[in-house]
């Protein structure tokens, strides 16, 4: 294979959820080359019905009680995801909206370019979004889809095996 793309899929090899983090601040271009891979993303229609939160610092400090993993408080960054609904392209079919399709598109290439970065991520989900709105003032119309920790690895990333189900499992080929 060639070495391009060999590195290419070691990247999605090595990437895992990261719970324990550095006290150690995420560089500012680092910051800026993430943020610009969440503009970049495809959303269906071409709608981008999101917004992203860079919470650190202080704000951070306000922030780290949603976490019940006390790990996530270390990590100097997070990025909340939210998602607008009423920006989103409907599927007329079904009436399905794809607003949170298209912001875990943004955020999964994100994180993507954070382990490229040498940088750990975690998706958290299990977290009262009533309270993180409080926190950070989000509107009302606004759905908090998930919050992106983000932060030095305390071990760093190495391609590894992962409990998954086999390809036979999940793959169908030509018909369920
Ligand atoms: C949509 C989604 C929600 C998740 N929510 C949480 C969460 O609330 N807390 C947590 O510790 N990990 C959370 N995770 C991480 C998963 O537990 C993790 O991706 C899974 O166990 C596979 O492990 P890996 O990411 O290391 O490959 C979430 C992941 C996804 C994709």
């Amino acid at each position: 294979m060639d070495k391009e793309l060999e590195m290419f899929y070691q990247l999605y090899m090595r990437r895992k959820s990261i719970r324990r983090f550095l006290k150690k601040d995420v560089e500012e271009d680092k910051l800026k080359r993430l943020l610009n891979i969440l503009r970049r993303a495809q959303s269906a229609a071409n709608c981008q019905p999101w917004h992203f939160i860079v919470v650190r610092g202080e704000d951070k400090e306000r922030l780290n009680p949603v976490f019940t993993t006390k790990g996530f408080r270390d990590a100097p960054l997070c990025i909340v995801a939210c998602a607008e609904p009423r920006k989103a392209w409907v599927r007329k079919a079904d009436g399905r909206n794809y607003a949170w399709v298209d912001v875990s598109i943004a955020v999964t290439e994100m994180i993507g370019a954070a382990t490229a970065e040498g940088l750990g991520t975690c998706w958290v989900a299990a977290i009262e979004p009533a309270k993180v709105k409080e926190i950070l003032g989000i509107p009302d119309y606004i759905d908090v889809v998930a919050i992106i920790v983000i932060g030095y690895p305390v071990r760093e990333l190495k391609v590894e095996e992962k409990d998954r189900k086999p390809l036979e499992e999940i793959i169908h080929w030509g018909r369920w």
